[in-house]
């Protein structure tokens, strides 16, 4: 059978791991081009990797290469356009988070996806980890008993990636676009996927992107602007309600006066709680306290979990395996973070429809 032809769409920090993704499926799909409109980046990836074909715009490359499968990497602000115009040229396309600036530009991605009859999905991939699955395991087994409150934390001390991720007009947001979409994406995918009714948030942007601090960052940018800004909050904190009555509180930081930085999210049934960094459940047995240790491999592991990514859009394309991040929930979560900036702006809660 003839390979997969795959097109990747922005060549920065990210766009590496969809092409590791796809090199470990080398039987299956094979990269024929890539594209950014930095010129620099779309060389320097395509000699890397050994792209036989460069462009630097997506409308080029998808007439040209007519490719099976596009990844979209580019920043937050190009994700609409550059999906819809993979799709209306007959594409697949797994776009990276957020799925767009607001749940507008996501609904005309998902009704392009309809028109076309093509996948689209995105790139949520905390959904792949182990974690998700066995958090999801037990949630599905009632073992938790009634779900019904979840925390999520995403909080850096010192995180601003820098580049654009700190200019609203190109990201959308600051850390509750960047972050918060990943731990409000996975808490809500163990709950069984509510819909929300909504939102009560707060943002600040106190500390800005104290850029003066010397020291490894957890990601960044590999975009320079000519003009760097920070108008993005530095601090989110939300809380959601869902249809089915559970409450999601979620806070999420680029920069923030704690001491250690913390991914965690934690789920409370009637029957157990637990976290996903321990992943220990905290119950009781007859009329003593009780915490049951759960062993084995429950981590999130970045590289790994990235090729399951990859892996899960292929095998859905070809009708192996459905896929795992489906356009509807791109939109929901558009639309939670659009309620959230909404309500941090008028200090009231937001109705989600
Ligand atoms: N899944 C994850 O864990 C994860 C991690 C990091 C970044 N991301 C996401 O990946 C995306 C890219 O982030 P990054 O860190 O790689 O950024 P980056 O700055 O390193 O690279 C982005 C690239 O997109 C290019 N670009 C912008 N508009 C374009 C367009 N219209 N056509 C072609 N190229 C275009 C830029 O020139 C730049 O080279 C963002 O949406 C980000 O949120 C996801």
């Amino acid at each position: 059978m003839s390979k997969l032809k795959v097109g990747i769409i922005g060549n920065g920090g990210i766009a590496n791991s969809h092409m590791r993704g796809y090199l470990a499926l080398s039987d299956r799909v094979e990269v024929v081009a890539c594209c950014d409109i930095n010129p620099e980046k779309a060389d320097e990836f395509a000699a890397k990797y050994g792209i036989k074909n460069v462009y630097y715009n997506c409308y080029d490359m998808l007439k040209a290469q007519k490719p099976d499968l596009v990844s979209v990497c580019t920043w937050n602000s190009a994700h609409c356009e550059c999906t819809v115009a993979a799709l209306e040229a007959g594409c697949n396309v797994l776009c990276e988070k957020p799925m767009a600036m607001n749940a507008a530009e996501a609904e005309t991605m998902k009704a392009a996806a309809d028109k076309s009859g093509k996948l689209l999905m995105l790139g949520f991939v905390r959904r792949h980890g182990n974690d998700a699955k066995k958090a999801l395991a037990l949630a599905e087994s009632g073992e938790l008993g009634d779900v019904y409150f979840a925390k999520a934390s995403y909080l850096r001390r010192c995180g601003f990636p820098g580049g654009w991720f700190g200019d609203k007009s190109l990201s959308g947001g600051g850390p509750l676009i960047d972050l918060g979409v990943h731990i409000i994406d996975l808490a809500r995918y163990v709950l069984g996927r509510p819909q929300p009714v909504s939102v009560y948030g707060a943002t600040f942007n106190k500390l800005g992107a104290r850029d003066n601090i010397v020291l490894e960052r957890a990601w960044q940018s590999q975009s320079k602007l000519v003009k760097p800004v920070f108008n993005v909050e530095d601090l989110a904190v939300a809380l959601i309600r869902f249809d089915n009555g559970a409450v999601l509180s979620v806070e999420t930081s680029f920069i923030l006066n704690l001491k250690e930085p913390t991914t965690e999210i934690e789920i409370f049934g009637s029957k157990a709680g637990f976290s996903f960094n321990d992943f220990e459940l905290h119950t009781e047995r007859g009329n003593e306290l009780a915490d049951v240790k759960l062993y084995g491999e429950n981590n999130f592991d970045f590289d790994r979990d990235f090729n399951r990514e990859i892996l899960n859009f292929v095998d859905a394309v070809e009708g192996k395996a459905p896929c795992i991040a489906p356009a509807e929930d791109g939109v929901t979560l558009m639309k939670i973070l659009d309620g959230i900036y909404e309500s941090a702006a008028t200090g009231r809660s937001v109705e989600i429809r």
